[in-house]
């Protein structure tokens, strides 16, 4: 990966003396980068030089040692340089050229990384734009030119982004210290760099354009560890609900195909940014802070309105404005005329010059009780805004770096290069107060990633023979787990549920429930009828033996008639359950994640709701406790306008699931709703189990 990302000799493979050609525009790129000529070797079969440095007809006859060779020649041809590299020992490869994975040519692509593992050579791309590395001062692609240095690395899937986004980055003054075009991922990927860039000492965070991953456990294994050291922000792209509609189960609609990697995210402390702006409004924000010693947060602003944007932007963000003390307030207003206001947002009013900025920047920079500072600029036509950005940095850099400042100025040409000036300067800076109120809570968030406990994983003693006899039996008869069986195999793993009969006919229903007591429910026992509600294969509080003749055969008639086909092996008869609080636990299975788990409001409204949060298994106490917080129906759970319930037993039942995901990748989906939660317990009163590859009939 050093031969790759900061190589000491280049080779371009594909040099071409025509202008138009990649190969001839990445030699160029990589000459007037100012990367030594000396160690530029341009390759091409038909000519003796290029750009005036010796051309070589093949990377055997370099007589120098290779760290990397950027090949740009036609798709058939890369895999006999690929073999040269190999032969030549040249260390890492960035194969800028088209036309494998991504236009169907998936064995080319795999004969490549074969190439590639046997001859010891990285391989970055292919289809990619190249890599620039402000390090060693290396423009190795066809982007236009070196990006202003700096300490955000960014790296980007698609290439044709990447350099959009390098001009973005230039225009907003942004400072880069490396980019680099992923394209296919045949060997090194987002994780390699993420791994190689948490030990790159001039690397200050990590900002990535993914559209997926594809090898979820090494990224989440690697980015969990890595945000500990760096921070990771991600944009990541591609929101779609794959398959959502053919997915029957109620966690696998709400989870569609975003939910993994927002749950991935949370639990590896990556920072996801919604869009191009706030990737790089946080990657600004991580690079550049100073970890925050504490909660206080103060906006110091020259008028009222961009000062009242600001607070409603903290507490949105769930940034605390600091109560101003006395003391602090008799300080600050020496900067202020009498109509000023020292409550927070301190109010200097449009009467502030450099000066005022300066003054009270400084009492609250020198303030220990002040743990962090919003600084918003509204541009009066009496003052320069440069003036007011020098006023800042100076004062900023007096006392060197020891809290987070961020800043908002308000206005036009004028107020941009000023904002251009505070990002050069290491101060963080937007032209609305939103902007830099979620930065700097970015910053806060992150600081919290970084210093929450790793967290203890849940582990649950299960009977787990019996559990595969039970999954074992639905899989020699190609089907899913009926009601009954769910319930029993949920229950090996701790969880409680209500006790149940399985009745052959009316007179086994009706002992059943005299035996279990009334009041009943009645349910269709039927491994094809998933909704039973909309079914009408479920019957609740049947309390006498009339009501129950009545519902047996009122559930056989609607099940024939509205899920036809469905094979009915019972009536399941079961004690009708105390209704407690409803929430629902789940498990889908991602593709590239694993078992992602559910947890939120229960019934038969959740996909409405959509009051739910998820964490891929294995489950970490930590992961547990989050994941509840983020619902409303913790709350609830909490005891909101009611007494509290018993929240220990629904994180069992969270941690059973997870432990049964993991013990069977057989399952698909598992649906536990309502699970109803008590003063003291719970009870999972519907439970649903699919398996991986079942067909599915009915509703
Ligand atoms: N070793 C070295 N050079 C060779 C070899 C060889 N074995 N064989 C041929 N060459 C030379 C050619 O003779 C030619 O040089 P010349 O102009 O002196 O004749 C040079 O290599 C280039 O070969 P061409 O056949 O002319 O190929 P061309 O330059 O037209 O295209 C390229 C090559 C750019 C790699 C093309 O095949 C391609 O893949 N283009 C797409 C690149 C791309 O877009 N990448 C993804 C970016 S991501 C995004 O979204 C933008």
């Amino acid at each position: 990966m050093e031969h790759l990302l900061r190589p000491r000799t280049v080779a371009v493979v594909g040099a071409s003396r025509d202008p138009t050609k990649i190969g001839h525009v990445i030699l160029k790129n990589i000459i007037e980068s100012g990367f030594p000529r000396e160690r530029v070797f341009p390759i091409n079969p038909n000519v003796d030089e290029v750009l005036g440095i010796k051309c070589y007809p093949s990377l055997k006859e370099v007589p120098y040692e290779i760290d990397l060779a950027v090949i740009a020649v036609p798709a058939s041809i890369v895999p006999r340089v690929l073999e040269d590299c190999a032969e030549r020992r040249v260390k890492a490869a960035a194969i800028v050229s088209s036309g494998f994975k991504e236009v169907g040519n998936v064995e080319a692509e795999r004969n490549l990384l074969e190439i590639a593992k046997k001859g010891g050579v990285r391989i970055l791309g292919p289809n990619i734009v190249g890599l620039i590395d402000t390090v060693v001062g290396l423009n190795a692609s066809f982007l236009p030119y070196l990006p202003d240095r700096g300490g955000i690395v960014m790296v980007s899937q698609s290439g044709a982004l990447a350099a959009g986004l390098l001009a973005w980055t230039k225009l907003k003054g942004i400072g880069l210290l490396d980019v680099i075009s992923l394209g296919n991922r045949a060997d090194v990927d987002e994780s390699d760099l993420m791994e190689f860039f948490s030990k790159d000492v001039h690397a200050k965070a990590i900002a990535l354009y993914l559209e997926g991953v594809e090898n979820g456990k090494k990224f989440m294994e690697v980015a969990r560890r890595v945000s500990r050291e760096k921070p990771i922000i991600i944009l990541k792209a591609g929101k779609g609900w794959r398959a959502a509609e053919a997915v029957k189960s109620h966690t696998g609609s709400l989870a569609g195909s975003d939910a993994a990697y927002d749950a991935v995210f949370k639990q590896c402390g990556i920072v996801r940014a919604g869009d191009v702006r706030t990737l790089f409004d946080y990657a600004l924000s991580l690079a550049m802070l100073p970890d925050p010693k504490g909660e206080n947060v103060v906006i110091l602003t020259n008028g009222g309105g961009a000062g009242i944007m600001g607070a409603d932007a903290c507490e949105e963000q769930k940034l605390r404005l600091m109560d101003i003390p006395e003391d602090l307030a008799s300080a600050l207003r020496k900067w202020m005329p009498s109509f000023g206001s020292v409550l927070n947002p301190i109010d200097l009013t449009g009467m502030a010059t450099e000066k005022e900025y300066y003054g009270s920047l400084s009492v609250l920079l020198g303030d220990e009780r002040v743990h962090a500072i919003i600084t918003l600029f509204s541009h009066p036509a009496t003052l320069n805004p440069m003036n007011v950005a020098e006023a800042i940095v100076r004062c900023v850099n007096k006392v060197k770096g020891d809290k987070p400042v961020v800043a908002a100025f308000i206005g036009g040409k004028e107020c941009e290069d000023a904002t251009r000036f505070l990002i050069k300067n290491g101060i963080p800076a937007f032209d609305t107060p939103e902007r830099a109120a979620a930065a700097l809570a970015t910053k806060y968030r992150y600081a919290y990633y970084k210093s929450r406990p790793k967290g203890k994983h849940l582990e649950v003693r299960v009977e787990k023979d019996k559990a595969y006899g039970i999954l074992a039996k639905a899989l020699r008869e190609g089907r899913n787990l009926t009601q009954s069986e769910s319930c029993e195999l949920v229950s090996l793993y701790g969880i409680p549920t209500p006790k149940k009969i399985v009745a052959k006919s009316l007179e086994e229903a009706l002992s059943s429930a005299e035996s279990i007591g009334y009041p009943v429910v009645l349910e269709v026992e039927s491994p094809d009828v998933v909704h039973k509600t909309e079914a009408g294969g479920i019957r609740l509080n049947i309390k006498d033996g009339r009501e129950l003749e009545d519902a047996y055969y009122g559930i056989l008639k609607s099940v024939k008639e509205k899920a036809p086909g469905a094979r009915v092996e019972g009536i399941v008869v079961r004690p009708f359950v105390r209704e407690g609080v409803q929430v629902a636990v789940g498990m889908h299975r991602d593709e590239v994640f694993g078992p992602l788990i559910m947890f939120g409001s229960g019934g038969a409204l959740v996909e409405l709701y959509r009051d739910v949060s998820f964490r891929v298994a294995p489950l970490t106490d930590v992961d547990v406790d989050e994941m509840m917080r983020e619902t409303k129906v913790y709350h609830v759970l909490e005891g909101f306008r009611d007494a509290p319930k018993d929240v220990r037993s629904v994180k069992e039942v969270l941690a059973a699931v997870s432990q049964l995901s993991l013990d069977f990748d057989v399952i698909s989906d598992v649906d536990i709703n309502p699970l109803f939660v008590y003063e003291r317990g719970c009870m999972a009163f519907d439970v649903k189990i699919m398996l991986k590859g079942s067909s599915l009939c009915g509703t």
